[in-house]
């Protein structure tokens, strides 16, 4: 339909939009925020948890910082992801989270690294039947233990899995993976996908280590976050990390000032 005359358009409009709309007094629109992005999230460990707040209205769904307790300023809409991290305090757990009325919980962070969880795969499966399996008749979902991707890694999570001979509630298998070369992280990650068939994937720690080549890690990011959004059996990843610094890494998503860096600005759009 044309209109001859555009002043008597915008009245008919005026006139049709006060019939439909009249009772609506018009309200402060939010501010647009980008689509957040079921998948993608945060791993926070710093501590300056105001810095939090670039991560508001983004496309950042959840956050972890491998503790139980979500941090401090952890901007409302961004879901925490509660951890055991290893053996201490295993026997509070289940409390702590089913109070909180969290829907997901990740267990043991990189059990197979004397470094890191240090537990062996079959206290680890005794553990898991008696702290973990409670968790899900709640109906919480429960994350398997976070395996390095150094070899000694799918061993552990094999040995695992087999002294848990299917007693061990698992609903999803987080992993973690540093190298270089995107092509070489989404072949690892095919590779576990084909391992474990039984899983999907969190992948909760991830990062190209490449060094003063900012270009290098931005297109490593990119890559990978697009290829990670199209694939059905990875369901959720956090690059690490959301700090300032990352040591011996340049993949920190802030810069000195807690403002998001460009690596950051890539993450959360
Ligand atoms: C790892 O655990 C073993 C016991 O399983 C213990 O002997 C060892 O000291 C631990 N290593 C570290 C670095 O904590």
């Amino acid at each position: 339909m044309a209109f001859k005359n555009s002043a008597f358009a915008a009245i008919l409009l005026a006139s049709l939009f006060a019939k439909s709309f009249a009772a609506p007094i018009p309200r402060a629109k939010p501010l647009v925020r980008r689509t957040a992005n079921a998948k993608r999230g945060i791993a926070f460990s710093d501590t300056t948890t105001t810095d939090l707040s670039y991560a508001a209205n983004t496309a950042i769904s959840w956050e972890y910082n491998w503790a139980i307790s979500p941090p401090a300023n952890l901007p409302s809409g961004i879901e925490h992801v509660p951890m055991q991290w290893g053996k201490a305090s295993i026997e509070n757990l289940q409390d702590a989270v089913e109070k909180t009325g969290f829907k997901y919980v990740l267990g043991f962070n990189e059990p197979e690294q004397t470094g890191q969880a240090n537990i062996t795969a079959t206290d680890a499966a005794s553990l898991w039947q008696q702290y973990m399996n409670p968790l899900s008749t709640s109906g919480i979902k429960i994350g398997g233990p976070a395996v390095s991707s150094a070899p000694e890694g799918k061993t552990w999570l094999e040995n695992f899995l087999s002294a848990c001979d299917k007693k061990c509630k698992i609903d999803f298998l987080p992993l973690h993976w540093y190298g270089q070369g995107s092509q070489y992280f989404l072949q690892y990650l095919s590779d576990m996908h084909t391992a474990f068939p039984d899983y999907n994937l969190w992948v909760t720690e991830f990062a190209d280590t490449t060094m003063n080549n900012e270009a290098t890690v931005q297109s490593f990011l990119t890559d990978s976050i697009q290829k990670m959004d199209a694939l059905s059996y990875v369901e959720r990843y956090s690059w690490f990390d959301y700090s300032r610094s990352t040591i011996g890494m340049q993949s920190n998503l802030l810069d000195s000032s807690g403002n998001l860096n460009n690596l950051g600005k890539a993450y959360v759009q």
